[in-house]
């Protein structure tokens, strides 16, 4: 039986990943979250503790990042700051986490010999114009915009260099925009979803013509799992499952699910350096690893998240009040 050990696991795509791990392998699963504002224990609520432990602490930790490799087989790296937005107003945790953090875990790996996937983002790739027909490939150019990106691109070059010069046996994916449960409501789409239950009007930034490749978050982590059995070691998957839309589209899509005018919504201050269009080439994937997405229907994938934020108020009311009012000091 294989264990895992699961950075950021209590975080929006690492706890929606140890749910899927736990559901459909054989794996024991051990997270380590520093439980930042992103982290959230809850998201990990009702698990075996036969197959499933949880450690509260960093990845800026050497001594205990060492100990916890040790003892797994795997280690699937999810920690990181993970907000642009935020990126924007305090780049240094990012630095930390991101860059620091990820060196950490990749001392430890080397030390003690284990497997490694690193998840990483298409945002390292910068952004592509609305009308190019290219999309991103592994053959891409690094080109990111902001401090967040910046520093996932940093952890990227610091993996392939570990791979290369230390012979560490790690992988390394980079996926477009997750959607679906437990993701915070500072993200795009669980803001909306939430402004709208409580009767505010969505938000878009700027004239909201930017495009993001939208997956569904189990998607994204059957992907992982796919890569961590029959990835190459040394090799980067770009995950994607063709679902471009403009922010515009999105917003539109959310009013009227909910049962609302499709121009109900607020523009709002830009994003500074804001991408413009991301759109991912998921080919190596799907045709050396076999891979398909579940969720082609975004329209369906977007009803079960909003179902899961209108069941779900206890999880998410609590941060509620104070996002919002980080955005509005900044007119967005
Ligand atoms: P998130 O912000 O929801 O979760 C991050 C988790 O990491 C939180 O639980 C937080 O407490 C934890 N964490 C932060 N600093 C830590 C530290 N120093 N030590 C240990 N734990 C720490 O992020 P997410 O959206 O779930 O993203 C997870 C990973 O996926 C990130 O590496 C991100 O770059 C990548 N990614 C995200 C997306 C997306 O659309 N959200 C797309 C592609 C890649
Ligand atoms: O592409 C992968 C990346 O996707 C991940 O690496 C990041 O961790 C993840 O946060 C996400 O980055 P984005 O910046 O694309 O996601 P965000 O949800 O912040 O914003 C999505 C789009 O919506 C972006 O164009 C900005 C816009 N937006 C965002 C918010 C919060 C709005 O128009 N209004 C908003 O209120």
């Amino acid at each position: 039986m294989t264990s895992l050990l699961v950075t950021g696991g209590a975080g929006f795509i690492g706890s929606n990943f140890v749910h899927w791990a736990l559901a459909n392998t054989d794996a024991n699963v051990t997270v380590l979250d520093a439980l930042t504002y992103a982290g959230n224990l809850s998201s990990l609520g009702g698990l075996s503790a036969e197959r499933f432990q949880f450690v509260n602490g960093s990845v800026t930790s050497p001594g205990l990042v060492s100990e916890l490799v040790e003892a797994s087989d795997v280690v699937v790296h999810f920690a990181a700051e993970s907000h642009n937005d935020n990126s924007l107003e305090g780049p240094g945790v990012f630095i930390d986490t991101n860059i620091v953090g990820t060196y950490h875990v990749l001392q430890a790996v080397r030390q003690h010999q284990k497997r490694l996937h690193h998840i990483s983002t298409d945002e390292v790739y910068g952004d592509l114009e609305l009308d190019d027909p290219a999309k991103f490939t592994p053959a891409t150019p690094y080109n990111p915009s902001s401090p967040y990106s910046a520093s996932k691109a940093a952890s990227d070059h610091l993996v392939r260099a570990w791979v290369r010069s230390f012979g560490v046996q790690a992988t390394i994916s980079n996926c477009s925009n997750n959607y679906g449960p437990r993701q915070h409501i500072e993200k795009f789409i669980p803001r909306q979803i939430t402004n709208i239950i409580d009767g505010h009007r969505p938000k878009l930034y700027g004239a909201g013509l930017n495009v993001r490749d939208w997956i569904h978050v189990d998607d994204h982590n059957s992907a992982v799992w796919r890569i961590i059995e029959e990835g190459a070691i040394g090799e980067t998957y770009l995950i994607g499952a063709d679902g471009e839309k403009s922010n515009r589209e999105v917003i539109e899509l959310i009013l009227e699910l909910m049962g609302l005018e499709p121009d109900g919504y607020d523009h709002v201050n830009d994003r500074a350096g804001h991408d413009l269009r991301y759109a991912i080439d998921a080919t190596k994937l799907r045709e050396e690893l076999g891979w398909e997405p579940r969720y082609t229907d975004f329209s369906e994938g977007l009803d079960e998240t909003i179902t899961w934020y209108e069941d779900n108020e206890t999880w998410w009311r609590p941060m509620k009040d104070a996002t919002e009012a980080k955005y509005a000091a900044k007119g967005q």
